[in-house]
Parts: structure tokens; sequence; C-alpha cells
């Protein structure tokens, strides 16, 4: 087959593929065979570069960095929809119509009221080609990088669709996804989202659309405009769907407002076991004409209006605040409250996230709080019953040290939480850190358990993951109730994961900021613990995707004698702390064909550092200046004759910062 047809055969079958599962959530095929196919389509559109399409299913995980939002005015203004939180309101909304048609004969169409954020799409000849937020209504953010990650969205319409058109709708993130990104952020040192829709709002507004392709978001679409060819909005949903836009499959057309209520009913007890976040319905009258006849006010139109669901709220008051040291230290406030029945489970304890939040509460000692259950398990405080405030209580102060170890709290300009920098010695942090060195993804030492890890630091047999490495049979069998083949199989355990690559012992260490995808980056550039170590900050910000606040916090991480001294006791035990593989991945193709001649002295790099930032761009580093050298980097103190040849030549000669910038 030629290479053409293969790569269309591809995008073919990934875009069923996509259909399958995100739009009628029914793959037929397994994750692992998708991934092979999509890493094939990649491998063949690196190779022919001739054959790029930015619609291509390969393009939904990634692009390029926006480095501002373009603004973009909307054609019709984005408005927002009157409220309903009560039955007899939604009677008067039903009654306000009836009277502004003059006739019973209506029609509604009741949708679910998706909790995320509405965005416009506009659609050329069937072509997405642009995205744009709300905004403040009137003008939005053009985010069509960022939204063309999304998988469920078609950036290919198929079938009639009309040459100019836009549609409307919602991005959210499944509860699930939240979840575990959430949980991700966290074990990483990272701000936790307190909620789905904040968290894919921050999604959307990032700059590296590559990154946002990593935070799976998904989308309805609940408004068609432009759709002159049907008279109602039922007909252009179901137009919509054969386009293949994603559709709720939910909507229902409802004859008279008692419908709407059973709708409503039905979704209201309905809406837990839903993968993603709604806060109630839109009720919307179906039949255009009949829009029109009915209009806007300045705010929102009258054929539609929303009714809200109550959220299960209930009173309490607040007894004390417990401080939780997580495995990087930070310091997460937990409330704990009078014990209080919401929802058929008694709450005692809530999360406070940190102190921002306090703050924003403006939460006093004893107050009595509304306490919420969101999407999530852990119930939130929402507000302070001031009514009920006692007069002389005093806010609260938020700790000084940790409650753990004592050291004083540090709080870096810019973050949310506190820190307990002793991250040697303060048993949470020692113990989480060596859960999270034996955990899955890192050096996964599945036969001891993180109760197991607590009590061999009780027993003062491990203070930190080298330990790990010294333990004897005699002393796992020690513990408390450990049975003889499960002590052996702890050892035997700890012996295998000596072969773990190096980039899941990196991930292992746990290095603030560096998860999983960060450790295998700095691995495939640095390729042993020894270079990351040596590398300055400016060459490690050098790397793709690392930034500034990775690059310290590596910088730190090595600056500190004690994991220097466990880093020696894991070489000592014969664990992976170098690359084994020299297969090196490229981090860009930005030098792809080039050959770079490297002379003199740096500032900023050594030569080493400067030949393998060459390699790990594509490009190659030569030895003598020929006509085939593409650009000589020129130091300082560099031979008179080099440079005579290069100027011969014609061979660009650049600096070492004109070298950073041409890789960047
Ligand atoms: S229709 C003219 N339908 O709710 C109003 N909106 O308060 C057009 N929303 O900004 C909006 N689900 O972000 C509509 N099925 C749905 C919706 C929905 C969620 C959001 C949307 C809008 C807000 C209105």
């Amino acid at each position: 087959m030629e290479v053409k047809e293969r790569i269309e055969k591809l995008r073919e079958e990934l875009e069923q593929h996509n259909i399958d599962y995100y739009i009628k959530a029914m793959p037929t095929i397994s994750d692992s065979a998708y991934d092979f196919l999509m890493k094939e389509l990649e491998a063949l559109e690196k190779q022919h570069p001739e054959y790029y399409s930015p619609d291509s299913p390969s393009q939904k995980v990634g692009g390029a960095i926006n480095k501002s939002f373009e603004n973009f005015r909307h054609e019709r203004p984005m408005l927002s929809l009157g409220n309903t939180y009560n039955e007899e309101e939604l009677r008067a909304f039903d009654e306000r119509v009836q009277k502004g048609l003059g006739t019973t004969e209506y029609e509604y169409i009741c949708e679910l009221k998706f909790d995320g954020l509405s965005i416009s799409l506009h659609y050329e000849k069937g072509e997405l080609i642009r995205a744009v937020t709300r905004g403040d209504g009137v003008s939005g953010d053009v985010v069509t990088d960022n939204v063309r990650t999304i998988r469920s969205l078609k950036t290919e319409l198929r079938g009639n669709y009309p040459d100019i058109l836009e549609v409307r709708g919602e991005i959210f993130m499944h509860k699930k996804a939240f979840e575990k990104l959430n949980q991700a952020r966290e074990e990483e040192g990272e701000k936790t989202y307190a909620n789905p829709r904040n968290f894919a709002s921050g999604t959307l507004k990032m700059q590296d659309s590559a990154e946002v392709a990593k935070r799976p978001l998904d989308i309805f679409l609940y408004e068609i405009l432009s759709a002159e060819e049907t008279d109602s909005h039922w007909k252009s949903l179901e137009r919509a769907k054969n386009w293949g836009l994603k559709i709720s499959s939910d909507a229902q057309k409802c004859n008279d407002i008692q419908e709407v209520f059973d709708f409503i009913h039905h979704w209201d007890k309905e809406r837990k076991n839903l993968g993603y976040e709604i806060d109630g319905v839109v009720i919307k009258v179906n039949h255009y004409h009949q829009r029109e006849e009915l209009g806007f006010t300045a705010k929102s139109p009258r054929w539609a209006i929303s009714f809200k669901f109550k959220t299960e709220a209930a009173c309490t008051q607040l007894r004390s605040i417990d401080y939780q040291v997580g495995r990087t230290g930070s310091i997460t406030p937990v409330a704990n409250l009078e014990p209080v029945l919401l929802l058929g489970t008694t709450v005692k304890r809530a999360s406070l996230h940190n102190a921002d939040e306090i703050e924003r509460l403006g939460l006093r000692e004893n107050d009595f709080v509304f306490v919420e259950k969101g999407g999530e398990i852990i119930p939130k405080i929402t507000a302070i019953n001031l009514d009920l405030r006692e007069g002389d209580s005093s806010p609260i102060q938020f700790i000084t040290h940790c409650p753990e170890c004592q050291t004083q709290l540090v709080r870096k300009e810019g973050e949310a939480n506190h820190y307990c920098p002793n991250t040697t010695s303060c048993p949470p942090q020692v113990i989480g850190g060596i859960q999270h060195y034996i955990s899955r993804k890192a050096c996964d030492i599945n036969s001891i358990g993180a109760e197991t890890i607590k009590s061999l630091y009780e027993a003062k047999l491990i203070q930190n993951v080298a330990d790990l490495y010294s333990l004897t049979f005699e002393q796992v069998l020690g513990l408390e109730r450990m049975a003889e083949k499960s002590a052996q199989n702890v050892i035997e355990g700890i012996n295998k994961s000596k072969e773990i690559p190096f980039h899941r012992v990196l991930f292992g260490l746990g290095i603030r900021h560096v998860g999983a995808t960060v450790a295998k980056k700095l691995a495939q550039q640095f390729k042993s613990i020894d270079h990351l170590a040596s590398a300055s900050f400016e060459v490690l910000e050098a790397v793709d995707e690392i930034g500034g606040v990775i690059a310290n916090s590596v910088i730190e991480y090595f600056s500190k004698e004690e994991n220097w001294e466990i880093i020696q006791m894991l070489k000592s035990a014969g664990v992976q702390l170098e690359q084994l593989d020299d297969g090196m991945q490229a981090l860009s193709d930005s030098l792809k064909g080039k050959t770079i001649v490297i002379s003199g002295v740096f500032s900023q790099h050594s030569r080493d550092e400067l030949a393998q930032m060459i390699e790990a761009h594509g490009g190659k580093k030569g030895s003598g200046i020929t006509g085939k050298t593409d650009y000589l980097v020129a130091g300082d103190k560099m031979g008179p004759s080099k440079l005579a040849k290069a100027e011969k030549l014609g061979v660009p000669i650049i600096s070492e910062q004109e070298f950073i910038d041409l890789i960047s």
C-alpha cells in the first residue's frame, strides 16, 4: 500500500475509533491497540511531512504553543440564562411563554445543564476554523488549538452541513479524570483544583496545547446557530448529530410543563450516576419562529430558562482544624466539625484546601459553617453562617510550624500551599516518600504494602528509600503479623526493583514537580543521575517542557547532602541510575538534517552539554568545518583558522545564545 493511502486509512480508522469511544461510548478496540495505530500514524506523518493535515487525529494530542490568546467578537452575544430554583418560578416562566405566544401550542426541549465552560465553535465548509470562549459575552479568547485536542470534537464535519456554521456548547471534565489528575497533581506537589469545572477552565486557558491534550476534556454541543434549514431546535440537534457533532442523548422533547417537571425530577435523582457534573436542567422553546416571537431581555433569552438543582447543604459548628502533612510536605488544613447528617451520611470533616481558602471564607474559631457535597467525596465548606457567629471569636491563625516535626513552615511566593521543608526527617514525608518509591509507576515493589513501610519506619529499620536495600529477611520477619512467605516476597521484590529503568527510579525519588513524564524527559536527556545532578539551571530549562519551577526543584534536590548520600547508597545497592538503552529519543526535530560544529569556550554550557543538545534536537555534531556544516557555534577563545574557514565557506556563525534560541 502507498504511504499516502496508509496514512489516510489510519486517519479514517482512528477517527472512527474516536467516535466509537467518545461519542457512542462503545469502543471496539483496546486502548493499547488504539495507541499502536496512533503511533504508526504519527511515525508515518513524521517521515512524510508533505502529508501533514491539521485535522489528522494525531493533531488532537498537542499542538503549537500559543503565547497569548487573540480576542474575537461574537457575532451574536453569548448570553446567560435566567435561573429558577423552584417549581413556582418555573411555572411563572411557562406562563410568560404562554402569554407571549398567545397559545398553548408550543413544545419545550429539556436538556441537562452541563457544569463547564461555554464555547462557540465556528466551522467553514465543514472545517473547524475557530473556537472562542464566552469571555464577557461580547467577545472571548480564541482557543482553537486547545479545543482541537478534545478527542470527541469533530474538526471536520461530514454529511450535509451548511457552509458557514456556528455551534455552541459546553466543555467539561469527567469526574473520574478530574479525581485522577488532581490526585496526581497533589502527589507531585502541584496545586489542586477545587472541582472539575475549574480544572477544565484552567486547562482551556493553558498556553501549551500539548499540556492540554494530557488533560482529557469533553464537550457537548447544545445550540446550533445558522441552522436556517430547519424550523426547530430538536431538528437542528438531530442534524448536528449527523454531522458528527457530539450532542447529548439525554435531551427530551416535552409537550407541557408537567413533562418538564418529570424530566427535572428524574435527573435530580439520576445525576449522581452521571460521569460528569450537571447543576440543573435547561428548558428551551423548541420552534425557532416562537423563539423569535419571544425575543430577549438585555441579559438572556425569554424562550429559555435554567432550573438549578438544590445543592444539599447542612449547617454545623467548627470544632478544630487538623493540619495534614503530605508526601511532598504540603500542608492541608482539614476542618473537624460537629457531626451533621448530609444526604444520608454523617459529615465530620471537610477539606479547607489551604490558607487562601480559609482567608477567602473568613473563617473564625467556633464558627457555624455550611457544608455541601459537590462532585467529590469529601464535603466542602461553602460559607459561614454569620448569624450564629460568637461576637468575640478570633480569626483562624494558620500554623507556623509543622505539626509532625515542628520545623518552621515555608510558603513560596505565588504558591497556595505551605510546606514543611524538612524532607529528610519529617515522618509523614519520609514514609510517604518511601511509599511513593515503591509505587506502581515508580519502582513497583508490590510485595510491600503502604502499612509495611510505616511499620519498617517505626521500627527504625528504614529512614529513606536506600535503606530498603539493606533490609534482611530476619528483620522483615520480625515485624508484627509478618509471615515467612510474605517476608520472602518483600526481599525478593526489593531485589527485583534493581532492574527498574532509570527514569522510573528518578520518578520514585519524589523530587518535587518531577512527575512520571518529566522524569522520563530528564532521563532521556541526561542519561544518568550524575549528568542530571551537574546540570545548571539554564541547561535544565533548555530541555523541552522543563520550566523554571522544575529546574529549580531539581537543583534544590541535588544541592542537599542527604540526598546525595541516598543516591550513593542506591548506586552501591545496584539500582539503575543510568539509562541503559542508548536509543536516545529526540526532544524535537528542530535541527533535523543539520550538522553543527562547536568551537571555543562557552559561558552557559559545557561543550559536552551543547553536543548533547544538538543530538537531542535531531542534529549531528560535526568535528571540522566543511561545505556541509550548517552552523558554527562560536565561543570565546576560538581558533582563528576555524573562524576564517567558516567565513570563507559562508557557514553561519552563531553565538551560544543564538543556538539556544534556535532549539527553543
Ligand atoms: S443554552 C442563550 N444549554 O449555562 C443561552 N446552556 O447560564 C444559551 N449551559 O452560558 C445557552 N448546559 O455555559 C444551554 N444544555 C445547555 C447548557 C447550557 C450548560 C451553560 C452555558 C450557559 C449557561 C447559562
